[in-house]
């Protein structure tokens, strides 16, 4: 029960952070845990960064979910994800997934940025290298275990032992290999950048730094892993297993959840469902934007939407661009 605590009360302050009180409140008056309290004065330093990653979170998890049905929305008032960060979908995965990921981007990137003294680039590859190949580690290396550690001590807590290995989960333990399967899509998706030095760019000699993957990246990974996820089964509820169900062994990389999500076509209040009623949807795509698979067969409104754009832009000597108003009248088809 403790991680849900945590989490729901992370989710909680993701909430009102990003729902813009002013940081200068501190940690005393956020709701966290005694814990992330503690956690919260001892990195205080830290407090935009956590700030940071949930926003990158919620903004790349929109970005992905834009075409999708369950588009990833939040609520003005905290919790943030309201029915989604309990339900123990799919939905529920990625979101711890992506959260725990922003917050060790977030957290990475201030190290990184500002070379600290309790975090800063990797030095452990300084001086590497290889001169034979004509290359050494030089410049800032994105050093993620800090931002791992953090995210790991912040969002998960207590919880020291996992039972995957034996396929039985909680929604506890779900949400921590899920959070897990986040911190490592940051791992996974780092890549390395080489700087060529040497007489007229001859490249006889490169610098070359490591550098965590732009968000977009990991969110895509995620994603990808969000398509890809595993229903396993729910060990807090012995009485629903089935007896033939062979025992799943749980890829580290694979997102995990208990229950099938809704379809997400009709609003219901109850459980924090908007439907798709009024969405946005493509008539010609066959894709989850198409009306077909958006409106849930209910058939959309057609709308008929003049757009003003700039044209005909001339560049006119010297210096500057020339254009034309043009509107043209558009279709746009929304969700009955
Ligand atoms: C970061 O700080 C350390 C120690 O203060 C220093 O040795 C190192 O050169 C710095 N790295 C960068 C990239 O500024
Ligand atoms: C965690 O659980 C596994 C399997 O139940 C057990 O073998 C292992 O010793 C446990 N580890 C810790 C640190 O308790
Ligand atoms: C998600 O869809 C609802 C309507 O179903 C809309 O009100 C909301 O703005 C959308 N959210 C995002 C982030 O696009
Ligand atoms: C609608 O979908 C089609 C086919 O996938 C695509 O070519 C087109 O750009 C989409 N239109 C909009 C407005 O997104």
């Amino acid at each position: 029960m403790k991680t849900i605590f945590f989490t729901t009360v992370f989710l909680r302050w993701l909430g009102v952070t990003s729902a813009g009180v002013p940081e200068k409140l501190g940690c005393a008056n956020l709701p966290l845990s005694p814990k992330q309290r503690d956690l919260c004065r001892k990195k205080l330093f830290l407090l935009p960064s956590i700030q940071d990653g949930a926003r990158l979170a919620i903004a790349e998890c929109q970005n992905q979910f834009r075409h999708e049905r369950w588009n990833c929305s939040t609520g003005q008032n905290p919790p943030v994800f309201g029915y989604e960060s309990t339900s123990g979908t799919k939905e529920t995965a990625f979101i711890y997934a992506v959260m725990a990921a922003g917050l060790v981007h977030a957290v990475t990137r201030t190290c990184s940025q500002d070379n600290m003294t309790e975090c800063g680039c990797d030095s452990r590859l300084q001086g590497g290298g290889s001169a034979g190949e004509g290359w050494h580690w030089g410049g800032c290396s994105d050093h993620i275990q800090y931002g791992t550690w953090f995210s790991r001590r912040f969002i998960d807590n207590a919880v020291k032992n996992m039972s995957a290995s034996r396929g039985e989960h909680t929604l506890s333990t779900m949400n921590q290999h899920n959070s897990e399967v986040g911190r490592q899509a940051i791992h996974r998706t780092m890549s390395t950048h080489c700087r060529c030095h040497g007489v007229s760019g001859s490249c006889a000699v490169k610098t070359c730094w490591k550098t965590m993957a732009p968000f977009e990246r990991v969110g895509v990974y995620l994603k990808e892993r969000y398509e890809h996820s595993v229903q396993v089964r729910d060990r807090s509820r012995r009485k629903m297993r089935r007896k033939d169900q062979r025992r799943l062994t749980v890829d580290k990389q694979q997102l995990l959840f208990f229950n099938k999500s809704p379809n997400y076509c009709l609003e219901d209040r109850r459980q924090g469902v908007v439907g798709t009623r009024d969405r946005r949807c493509n008539r010609t795509s066959s894709g989850p934007d198409g009306c077909n698979l958006l409106c849930c067969g209910r058939g959309y409104n057609t709308h008929l939407v003049r757009r003003v754009q700039r044209c005909e832009c001339k560049f006119v000597w010297c210096c500057y661009v020339r254009c034309r108003r043009c509107e043209s009248m558009n279709d746009m088809h929304t969700c009955k």
